[in-house]
């Protein structure tokens, strides 16, 4: 290995700040995470920045729909992002937003630089405008039928029934997704980025820069069809940075987007002993990496070099393109309950099962990775639980009952711990490359081989022999010396259960020549339970939530704080006396029951999750307290307009709370 230092600024893409992280997003931070982590462990200086995408349009709209300022939905959105990843092991060294000081600095600093290089020029267009909302439309914002192929509701960019591309001012019959009405079409002067001036650069980038054949495919075919100017203002009302010397001019969201990994960086630097400018000066010697989705190519390839070359900054030295997450071969959706949000994978399931299932799909091409569900049970059930976690359950139990937890000072089979030990290489050479399927196929490899050694060793039998204590000491150790490399190994992709097989062997944590180490008359701890099977009933159980899973407003109110709910917002609810008419099963739900509930003045359709307590025949007739002014929400299988007050910890174990004697339809609950 070289033994020098690399100095290594990482980059995963910025999530925007008006939705939950869920398991498609997932591929990239995971896929991120293992190849930083794996950097740290081989000593390497390796920084891993990523911030909340804050900015434009659509966040400024969700905003104003939950009445909220977008700051505050954008603080809020990046908590549970940060929360998702921490609980994922996604461990970056700084996590920041593109709404932040250092961002707006270093948009506008590179801004004034490309103006000031007269890469900049400005051109009036003619654009969809709300004139009741007051604002200037984005294409995604307009719908009508397809100027092509006439397929109706259609968005304002592209048609997904023929493919076609067009503006919105094309559209028949357009609406504005906002208010409904037909757009004005006005002008407005836009400035521009002359991307073209960056051709020759971006040629030379590319001839120097060791892209996948897949990038430099799509890069060849931009560069025939000629690279155009690019639209970097939006005009106000816009949630973003004003433009200097503009007025009621933005920077279009994705200009200051991936600045904000600059400005992540700046951020960090400004807290440690980093320097920003030996990371980042055209002359660095350090290495700069951007982990992206195929989606967003054209912007991390064309623009954002092009923007460094033109505002003095370094080039990155690599774009890592990954493709989308399938499920089951097809595009996630909620309906087929394959849009799982991390929060909900995390009620079901272990983080460690994702991020091993993911490192054994993963590769460097930018291919889509298919997750599926029965596959990703048998996976991880026969290679984290099946293969590796046995051998150090298997080996450990003697070394503790038999020999007080100490380590025999002599290993059995030095042959086989050559062969673990000489896999080192190829295994760090395939984790460098990012061809992780190969590293989990190799190190599985080496799983089998030690799962092998014990079953022809057979330790249970030894251990019944009288005269078998030495051997028994020796094979368990191997056991265990084996494992211990396994682990090492594994540790990018399953760090929190590496952390406890540290402790395990008493040992500071694994770094990649960690496996040379003698494990001779080493004490070790007690064996604890590593990993549980992966059950089906709790994919079942999670596809289900999924399938009936609403979308949550990110708040409730612009005073709420996350998990506390004032007195005021609780003095809200209304509860009212409910009788229950009529109860069924619904088609194709394993927990609910459809009610008609009568509220006195009002019948009310009300799905509960109560059907494996309750059958719908013992509710006919009862009473039931009825949150009477809860927002109606749209489920799967129709609107539920309020919610019956139950308590219990869920399944069987499920009680509905009766309203006192005497009780009447309608009345209110004090
Ligand atoms: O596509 C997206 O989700 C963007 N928010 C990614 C931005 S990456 C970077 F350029 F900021
Ligand atoms: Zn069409």
């Amino acid at each position: 290995m070289n033994s020098e230092q690399r100095n290594i600024l990482v980059t995963s893409a910025l999530p925007y700040a008006n939705g939950p992280i869920h398991i498609g997003h997932l591929v990239e931070y995971i896929q991120c995470d293992i190849w930083v982590r794996f950097q740290k462990m081989c000593g390497n200086q390796c920084i891993f920045v990523c911030a909340d995408d804050a900015h434009g349009t659509p966040i400024m709209l969700k905003a104003e729909q939950e009445g909220l300022r977008p700051e505050d939905l954008v603080s809020v959105v990046s908590e549970e992002h940060q929360r998702d990843f921490l609980k994922f092991g996604v461990c970056f060294d700084n996590y920041h937003s593109t709404h932040s000081e250092e961002n707006r600095q270093i948009s506008c600093e590179i801004y004034t630089k490309l103006v000031a290089g007269g890469y900049v020029s400005r051109k009036t267009i003619e654009q969809a405008y709300d004139s009741s909302k007051k604002m200037f439309l984005p294409d995604r914002f307009v719908k009508g039928s397809c100027p092509k192929c006439g397929e109706p509701d259609q968005y304002g960019d592209s048609c997904e029934n023929c493919g076609a591309t067009y503006s919105p001012t094309d559209l028949i019959d357009p609406i504005s997704a906002l208010s409904g009405e037909p757009p004005e079409v006005r002008t407005s002067e836009h400035i521009f980025f002359e991307l073209g001036q960056f051709e020759n650069v971006l040629k030379e980038w590319l001839k120097q820069t060791d892209l996948h054949p897949g990038v430099v495919k799509k890069l060849d075919d931009w560069f025939e069809s000629g690279l155009q100017n690019w639209d970097i203002s939006r005009d106000e009302p816009y949630f973003g940075f004003e433009i200097p010397g503009e007025k009621g001019k933005y920077f279009y969201v994705w200009l200051d987007a991936p600045v904000g990994y600059l400005a992540s960086f700046k951020n960090f630097c400004d807290r440690s002993d980093v320097d920003f400018n030996t990371f980042l000066n055209k002359e660095s010697d350090a290495e700069f990496y951007h982990f992206i989705g195929k989606d967003i190519m054209y912007f991390h390839t064309l623009f954002w070099p092009a923007m460094l070359e033109g505002a003095g900054y370094r080039l990155p030295t690599n774009v890592f393109v990954h493709g989308f997450l399938t499920v089951n071969g097809q595009k996630m959706s909620k309906s087929r309950g394959s849009f799982v949000k991390a929060s909900t994978y995390l009620s079901h399931l272990e983080p460690a099962y994702l991020r091993y299932y993911f490192a054994a799909k993963l590769g460097p091409a930018i291919e889509d990775i298919d997750l599926s569900w029965e596959d990703f049970e048998a996976r991880v059930n026969s290679d984290l639980v099946g293969k590796f976690v046995n051998i150090g359950s298997r080996c450990s139990s003697f070394i503790e009952k038999r020999f007080d937890g100490i380590l025999s000072n002599k290993v059995d089979s030095p042959e086989l711990l050559e062969t673990f030990k000489l896999a080192s290489e190829n295994i760090r050479d395939l984790y460098e490359s990012r061809e992780f399927a190969k590293a989990m196929r190799e190190i599985m490899l080496l799983a089998d081989l030690a799962n092998r050694y014990i079953n022809d060793e057979k330790p249970w039998v030894i251990a019944k022999d009288p005269n078998g204590d030495e051997r028994l000491h020796q094979v368990a150790t191997m056991g265990l010396v084996l494992f211990r490399i396994i682990a090492i190994y594994l540790k990018p992709v399953i760090p929190s259960i590496v952390s406890e097989i540290e402790k395990f062997f008493n040992e500071a944590p694994f770094c990649w020549n960690s496996t040379i180490l003698s494990l001779a008359n080493r004490r070790v701890n007690r064996f604890v339970p590593l990993i549980r099977r992966v059950e089906s009933g709790n994919i079942k159980a999670m596809v289900e939530e999924v399938k009936n899973e609403d979308d949550q407003p990110t708040l409730s109110g612009s005073n709420s704080v996350e998990g506390i709910v004032s007195i005021e917002d609780f003095s809200k609810v209304e509860l009212r006396v409910g009788l229950v008419e009529e109860a069924s099963h619904v088609d194709g739900a394993d927990k609910l029951l459809k009610l008609h509930v009568d509220l006195g003045d009002e019948k009310r359709q009300i799905f509960a999750g109560i059907k494996q307590a309750y059958s719908p025949e013992s509710l006919v007739g009862k009473l039931v307290v009825v949150v009477a002014n809860l927002a109606p929400r749209k489920m799967r299988f129709g609107v539920s307009e309020g919610m019956v007050l139950a308590a219990g910890s869920g399944g069987n174990d499920v009680f509905l709370v009766e309203p006192s004697e005497g009780a009447e339809p309608g009345m209110l609950i004090k």
